[in-house]
């Protein structure tokens, strides 16, 4: 059976993971977050008290940083240095910042060199930002999801409400826009719609029809 590699790159809250998720678990495919990856690079800095614009010395550390993220009962784990960070990477401070320290290229050349070791064997679906542009640029399937502003405050901050996270809604939409232009406007590779990307307004789609979206595209390679 031929296993492909299916790429889903966006700006932040549009759904990416969730899709992504879905997707693997119906093809029995892997699921890569590569996101997860530079939160848990952020968390190590804030902790350890680097200065994040400090390139040097973040490049440092990340090659002396373990991350592993690994499947457990249809939960994604993120280790660190082997420990469970899953719920730690997910915070407003490392949200905050992990912006900052993924726009260093020297990070991120390191970052890709471990997704692609990741995504050697095929069978995955990989979310992000350069996915389709970078990280695998000859992914079979490269979809861009979009979804409003709005639409996405509005879905981070419902989902705030059921993991009984106290957030605000204007908050949320300020720091989705701030990350957007940072992740955006940053010279290596910005977030940027593939030429070859399926382009998704998940606006006023539900999980299931962006699913079925992408199954649809998947369906030509299998
Ligand atoms: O996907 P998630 O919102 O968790 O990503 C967190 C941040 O990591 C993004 O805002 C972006 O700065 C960075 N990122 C990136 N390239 C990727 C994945 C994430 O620059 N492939």
């Amino acid at each position: 059976e031929r296993k492909i590699a299916i790429a889903i790159d966006g700006p932040a809250a549009a759904g990416k993971s969730t899709v992504a998720k879905i997707v693997a678990e119906k093809l029995s495919y892997i699921y890569i977050d590569t996101g997860a990856m530079y939160r848990a690079i952020t968390l190590k800095a804030l902790t350890h008290g680097v200065e994040l614009n400090d390139e040097k010395a973040i490049l440092e550390l990340l090659l002396h940083t373990d991350i592993e993220l690994s499947q457990k009962e249809n939960k994604q784990i993120v280790l660190l240095d082997g420990e469970d960070v899953t719920e730690e990477i997910r915070t407003q401070k490392v949200t905050n910042n992990v912006s900052s320290i993924a726009k260093l290229a020297s990070v991120r050349k390191e970052m890709v060199i471990r997704q692609q070791a990741l995504a050697e064997s095929r069978g995955v679906v990989m979310d992000g930002r350069d996915i389709g542009t970078h990280v695998l640029p000859d992914s079979e399937v490269k979809i861009f999801l979009i979804a409003s502003v709005e639409e996405r405050a509005k879905r981070r901050y419902e989902e705030n409400i059921r993991r009984g996270i106290d957030s605000n809604l204007e908050e949320l939409k300020e720091e989705i826009k701030t990350r957007d232009e940072i992740d955006s406007k940053r010279e290596a590779s910005p977030l940027i719609k593939a030429e070859d990307a399926i382009e998704v307004d998940t606006t006023s789609l539900s999980i299931n029809e962006v699913v079925q979206q992408i199954l649809n595209a998947v369906s030509n390679f299998l």
